[in-house]
């Protein structure tokens, strides 16, 4: 038995991209982290931007809700249904357009994982300026969606300044399509710098003009042992300046790495433990290693694995980025992921985990992230996903720092009850009129970024 909409939208994409049945969209209803879930009223799979416009017309006409979806590694259960939606999943949307050298851009699908974009960009002699763990699923248009950091926003920004154009389909079905590449073109508002970051909520994105970056393939990093965060804090001050190299500046605690360790099997590359490591990448045309090694020799350090060569540098990268996966692993987590000014970092970092000890008696807090950033991790293990406390306390004291609730994962549904947390009266206002102007009837990701009244 069909209804109006399932009608509709087998019209907008065919039979074949409209699941229905529960086996085929089960995959498309729990996030990541398992911490987010919902039914889906049904998944729809678009195969290009006039049949994602024509399902938001169709979804509009019968007020149905959507969801946007892409690679699902959202850690904010932004992309994933509540109960009831439509999931427009944007996966087909695999546009590979050829590397323009004059400019050092491309027009990329929204559906295109990252690890993909990343290779085309390399064969041409460029490079995404983007990189994480999570680069074989996220995708493009998620990427934008969520204003994406990762590891080398230290060096790059944040996918925000990788964006020189995008197209995008709205909530009333139309299309909007700024995808010149012209790096100055300030004729009016600037609709795509609105849609990054934006979640879902205002438009779907289909398309986008991605500028590149120079390829930088000699590299040098660094795992060094410290005793305390504000020491990892203290040594990065110190050698920064020295490192116009520097391409990422990550956190790790004791407990973080042990937990990583035990999930791989594998042994630590230091003879002794620490209460805190600074990993440290340096990237250029010619190989850096005598800067890095001449910045920390003047800082004073003298325990430190020097890692050159390629196979050495993934070994530590694995410890970084396995992370995610071990603490998977090991439980359902409390994804906090906030930023704090460098300056306030030994106070967060201090309180924070025996502030988790009193909201969640007996719990397990791992710490880490990109340090540089001031963008901290705080995963808790052990509080029902349910339990909301946690989250709470550890946003807060985030605020209480001068703070942010969310670096770069987004607001989601997980924090959308906080926003007012790192958002002023008068910005959330303006951001519900940009809502209403957008998405009159609110279809798109009803309940992400702001919290519905
Ligand atoms: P999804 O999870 O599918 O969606 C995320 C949000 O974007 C949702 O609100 C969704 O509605 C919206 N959305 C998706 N596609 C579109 C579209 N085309 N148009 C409009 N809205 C859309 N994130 C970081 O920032 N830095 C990291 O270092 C990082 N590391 C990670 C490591 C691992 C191992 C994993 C699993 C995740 C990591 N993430 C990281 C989180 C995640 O990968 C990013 O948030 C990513 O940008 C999400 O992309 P996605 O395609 O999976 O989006
Ligand atoms: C990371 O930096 O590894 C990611 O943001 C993923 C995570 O927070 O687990
Ligand atoms: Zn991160």
């Amino acid at each position: 038995m069909t209804d109006g909409l399932t009608d509709a939208l087998v019209a907008a994409v065919g039979e074949r991209d409209v699941l229905a049945d529960d086996d085929l969209r089960a995959s498309y209803e729990t996030d990541w982290t398992r911490r987010f879930h919902g039914r889906a009223r049904m998944v729809v799979r678009p195969g290009s931007a006039d049949e994602v416009a024509a399902v938001l017309a169709a979804c509009t006409a019968h007020g149905a809700a959507v969801v946007p979806q892409g690679g699902n590694t959202g850690m904010v259960g932004g992309g994933v249904p509540r109960g009831g939606e439509v999931v427009l999943s944007l996966g087909r949307l695999r546009e590979l357009g050829e590397v323009d050298r004059a400019t050092a851009q491309l027009t990329v699908g929204a559906g295109v994982p990252l690890s993909a974009l990343q290779a085309h960009a390399r064969a041409a002699g460029l490079d995404a300026g983007v990189d994480f763990g999570g680069r074989d699923s996220a995708t493009v248009g998620g990427m934008v969606a969520t204003n994406a950091g990762g590891i080398n926003a230290i060096r790059h920004g944040t996918v925000r300044a990788r964006v020189a154009g995008l197209q995008a389909a709205l909530a009333d079905g139309s299309i909007v399509d700024r995808r010149s590449g012209l790096l100055k073109d300030n004729a009016g508002y600037d609709l795509p710098a609105l849609l990054v970051g934006s979640e879902g909520t205002l438009g779907v994105v289909t398309s986008v003009r991605w500028r590149l970056v120079a390829l930088l393939t000699a590299r040098v990093a660094a795992l060094i042992p410290l005793p305390s965060i504000s020491a990892v804090a203290e040594l990065l001050a110190r050698v920064r300046p020295a490192l116009p190299s520097l391409h990422a500046a990550e956190l790790m605690t004791d407990a973080g790495l042990r937990l990583v360790l035990d999930h791989l099997g594998a042994s630590s590359p230091l003879p002794r433990s620490a209460a805190a490591y600074l990993l440290l990448e340096c990237a250029a045309l010619a190989d850096p290693t005598d800067e890095l090694v001449t910045a920390l020799d003047a800082a004073g350090v003298v325990d430190a694995v020097v890692a050159d060569e390629s196979g050495e540098r993934e070994r530590l990268w694995r410890l970084r980025e396995g992370h995610t996966e071990a603490l998977n692993a090991a439980g359902i987590p409390h994804k906090m992921d906030v930023g704090v000014p460098l300056s306030a970092l030994a106070r967060f970092a201090e309180e924070v985990a025996p502030l988790v000890e009193r909201v969640a008696p007996g719990s397990r807090t791992i710490v880490f992230g990109h340090l540089g950033d001031g963008n901290v991790h705080v995963n808790v293990l052990g509080p029902d996903p349910e339990d909301e406390a946690v989250d709470e306390a550890v946003l807060r004291l985030a605020a209480e720092c001068g703070g942010t609730i969310s670096a770069e994962h987004g607001v989601g549904v997980a924090k959308a009850r906080w926003l007012s947390l790192a958002r002023s009266p008068q910005e959330l206002a303006a951001m519900r009129a940009i809502k209403r102007a957008l998405d009159p009837d609110g279809i798109l990701n009803p309940g992400a970024v702001l919290a519905r009244d």
